[in-house]
């Protein structure tokens, strides 16, 4: 067997990673591929690093062990409103208007929270759970398992209203779980987008194609694949939702490009589709820069501000997060945020009163905290504490129609 040199394990790694994935590792983004080789490593209890190089070829098991170290799985519900409500208001319409089963693919639905926003707009609208199913397809089999599952923390909750969790969730000890009439909408399967000649749906059977915040991590070459699969799948006139400026309508030459309501929705030409044709969409920002700015790490939890913390929670890492929020916390005279913040990361460990205290000491340091208010009625309402959650969310309202409620980024930044 040849002796391969540290970096020629890491290049060689890295090129095999990106042909399976699409993921791409410029030589300044090694490291975190020597992070999840070293793991690897210690669990095989393997030395030789070009034994690991010998066993990802020939053990396909080995790679289920591997993606979930490498792919990024962060998800809410209700992400990205404005192309929910073109979902909603234009494309979903459009498609059960024609007679037949309609197949709904959310392509690297991570933990589940796009393909049940999907669902939860099929079932919103009324539209019978055996007139349309969502197909949610993940690389990552440990994301697929939790989203089988279907329980979540409030992290996956964090700019969904409290209608929506109300309408499609129950409260249960773990977290909160999707509604059974949700659930039996939506099935998943483990699927590479990028495994040419294997599609989740029969050729031509897809009315829709949601892929969002899965193509950013690629090269030019390696979307276009995944276009090329995507059309395949998709029948004529079925369209292609992408994330906001992940896919540039020059890349996407085998399909029409609508802006519809300031939304950009690409659809499989059909000739018995009328099309609205648009001038170019404003360029999006350049491959690379946009995934130096989503995959920006934050190395030290010493330094860290308040981005980077949900930087981290977003990348799913919950306890370095809470650490480094704790160290905000005790830099400075904690702020309504940071506490908020804390409350939530706390709540996504189970410790729901050490939430309760710290949303309390958020409303204390400023009563106009809005997010908090919203929080704590949510909490208190999945411990049946229905009259203390009302007064909150009286609070909440009062904060709404004055205009006084301050309302805190409760976003990440991914
Ligand atoms: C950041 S998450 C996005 C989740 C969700 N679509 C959203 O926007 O909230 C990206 C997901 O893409 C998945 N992914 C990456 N490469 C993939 C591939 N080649 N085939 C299928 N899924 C892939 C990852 O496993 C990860 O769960």
């Amino acid at each position: 067997m040849a002796q391969h040199g540290e970096s020629d394990v890491e290049v060689e790694l890295a090129a095999l990673v990106e042909e399976r994935t699409g993921l791409h590792f410029s030589v300044g983004r090694l490291q975190q591929l020597e992070r999840a080789l070293q793991v690897r490593l210690e669990a095989l209890k393997l030395a030789d690093r070009s034994e690991y190089l010998q066993r990802l070829r020939s053990r396909p098991a080995e790679w289920d062990e591997l993606i979930p170290l490498l792919v990024t799985p962060e998800s809410y519900f209700e992400r990205g409103k404005e192309q929910l409500r073109l979902l909603r208001d234009h494309i979903l319409p459009r498609l059960l208007a024609q007679p037949g089963e309609l197949l709904l693919w959310v392509a690297g639905c991570s933990t589940g929270e796009d393909a049940y926003t999907l669902a939860a707009l099929l079932r919103d609208a009324g539209v019978p759970a055996q007139r349309a199913t969502v197909l949610g397809t993940d690389i990552n089999s440990v994301a697929l398992a939790k989203a089988e599952q279907g329980v979540y923390g409030q992290w996956s909750f964090r700019d969904t209203s409290a209608e929506f969790r109300g309408r499609h969730f129950t409260s249960e000890a773990a977290g909160l779980a999707v509604h059974p009439s949700l659930r039996r909408r939506v099935r998943f399967q483990v699927h590479n987008i990028l495994a040419s000649g294997s599609l989740p749906c029969r050729e031509g059977g897809c009315g829709l194609v949601l892929c969002r915040n899965v193509m950013i991590y690629w090269q030019r070459p390696t979307r276009q694949l995944a276009l090329a699969q995507f059309k395949r799948a998709l029948m004529s006139g079925g369209w292609l939702i992408a994330g906001h400026n992940e896919v540039h309508p020059r890349d996407a030459a085998d399909f029409e490009a609508n802006l519809i309501d300031g939304v950009l929705a690409f659809q499989k030409p059909a000739s018995t589709v009328v099309t609205v044709r648009i001038p170019p969409a404003p360029p999006a920002p350049a491959p690379a820069a946009a995934r130096a700015h989503s995959r920006q790490e934050v190395a030290h939890v010493a330094g860290i501000d308040l981005e980077g913390v949900r930087r981290l929670a977003g990348q799913g890492r919950i306890a370095e997060a809470l650490d480094g929020c704790r160290s905000v916390a005790a830099s400075q005279p904690a702020s309504a945020e940071t506490l908020h913040l804390l409350a939530t990361l706390a709540s996504e460990q189970g410790d729901s009163r050490e939430a309760e205290g710290l949303l309390r000491q958020a409303l204390y340091v400023d009563a106009d905290f809005a997010p908090a208010y919203r929080d704590l009625a949510l909490l208190l309402e999945s411990q049946g504490r229905h009259t203390s959650a009302q007064r909150c969310r009286d609070h909440l309202a009062r904060l709404l129609a004055t205009g006084n409620g301050r309302f805190g980024p409760d976003a990440v930044a991914t």
